[in-house]
């Protein structure tokens, strides 16, 4: 069989990982994907820098959007981030060119990912988004495949590893804000600017997908009302240990009778719940819907690899010809999201 080619754009900490996975394991791979996957191209700015990778033989293009029209790809990975520029320029050029698309870019998809999705319709390519939200953890798949059955009346969850990994080291290890942070740049879990981990936007980035995802909406980020952990002093984290709570970043969508509330602040969560106990870079998410009730689904929310899995999932499906809508339904059908007054849950 013929394999699958696949062109990366953007070898950062996540990018070299898919790379690096799917030649170690290739055969399992192409075992699960019927077919063989094989990295053709790739694309980033640093052609110097040391990554560790076997390029040998893999097309190397400055500009992603180039990988994105070239011959030589059939999916087009998508792993530079941020909501324009280069990254969208990527993805809008392979659904141009009637490729498919595999990115993690949540907010590129928060911002433009209801468009994008009617482009790939119309184009008849899928486009997969699982290492978008939550790292490794399978939450696409989960509300748009394994809940269909179902409606969704809340989504509730800790989606920013580098947020949950400072605030456990600050309560744990009792170091501040400053440092903390730094360590989570240096493991390779922040953002390229880490402003968005921390002032609460990459969560909201993923809240508004998992919301699209949940209950058939247009997504909208700026529907959200967002708050980062930039004022928590390890003093507040103790005060809070001490009342029987953990702090935690959560990001909350609820389908209320006004409309939908989507909101990302610290809260704090009695110690023995399920979310409360969720430690590190890892991620969580609770999942509220009428046939099944409740469930939680929890893993690395960051980082290289956590990523690469996701990633490497969604162009398994490719390889298998899977084609399921964007957001579940077609993007025709997405509902225009009411927001709910503020403060009503
Ligand atoms: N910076 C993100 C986080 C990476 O810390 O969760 C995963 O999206």
């Amino acid at each position: 069989t013929e394999p699958l080619k696949v062109g990366v754009a953007g070898l950062g900490t996540v990018g070299a990982s898919v790379v690096r996975v799917l030649k170690q394991k290739a055969d399992a791979i192409a075992a699960r994907a019927g077919r063989p996957i094989v990295v053709t191209a790739v694309s980033a700015r640093d052609r110097g820098r040391n990554r560790g990778l076997d390029l040998d033989g893999v097309a190397w293009h400055m500009d992603p959007a180039q990988l994105a029209r070239s011959k030589d790809v059939d999916v087009v990975v998508e792993l530079i981030g941020g909501a324009e520029g280069a990254a969208r320029a990527c993805v809008e050029t392979a659904i141009e060119f009637k490729r498919p698309v595999v990115t993690a870019n949540k907010a590129l998809l928060a911002r433009h990912g209801v468009s994008i999705a009617r482009s790939a319709e119309e184009a008849d390519v899928p486009v997969g988004f699982e290492a978008a939200v939550a790292g490794g953890v399978p939450v696409i798949k989960t509300l748009r495949e394994g809940l269909a059955g179902n409606d969704v009346t809340r989504v509730i969850g800790i989606l920013n590893g580098t947020c949950n990994y400072i605030l456990t080291r600050m309560e744990h290890d009792r170091i501040g804000f400053a440092e903390c942070l730094s360590d989570a740049q240096k493991l390779g879990y922040a953002e390229a600017d880490p402003t968005f981990d921390v002032g609460g936007f990459d969560a909201a980035h993923k809240l508004a997908l998992l919301t699209s995802l949940a209950f058939g909406t247009e997504t909208d980020v700026d529907g959200i009302y967002v708050e980062g952990i930039t004022s928590i002093t390890p003093f507040d984290l103790e005060m809070a240990e001490e009342l029987g709570y953990r702090v935690k970043l959560l990001g909350v969508t609820t389908r209320t009778s006004g409309g939908i509330e989507q909101r990302v602040h610290l809260a704090m969560l009695p110690r023995d719940s399920a979310i409360a106990r969720v430690d590190g870079v890892t991620n969580a998410v609770e999942i509220d819907a009428d046939v099944v009730g409740a469930l939680v689904l929890a893993g690395p929310g960051a980082g290289g690899d956590a990523t690469a899995s996701a990633v490497i999932a969604d162009i398994v499906d490719i390889a298998r010809g899977v084609k399921t809508p964007v957001f579940g339904v077609p993007a025709a059908k997405l509902a225009h999201p009411k927001r709910a007054p503020m403060g009503t849950h």
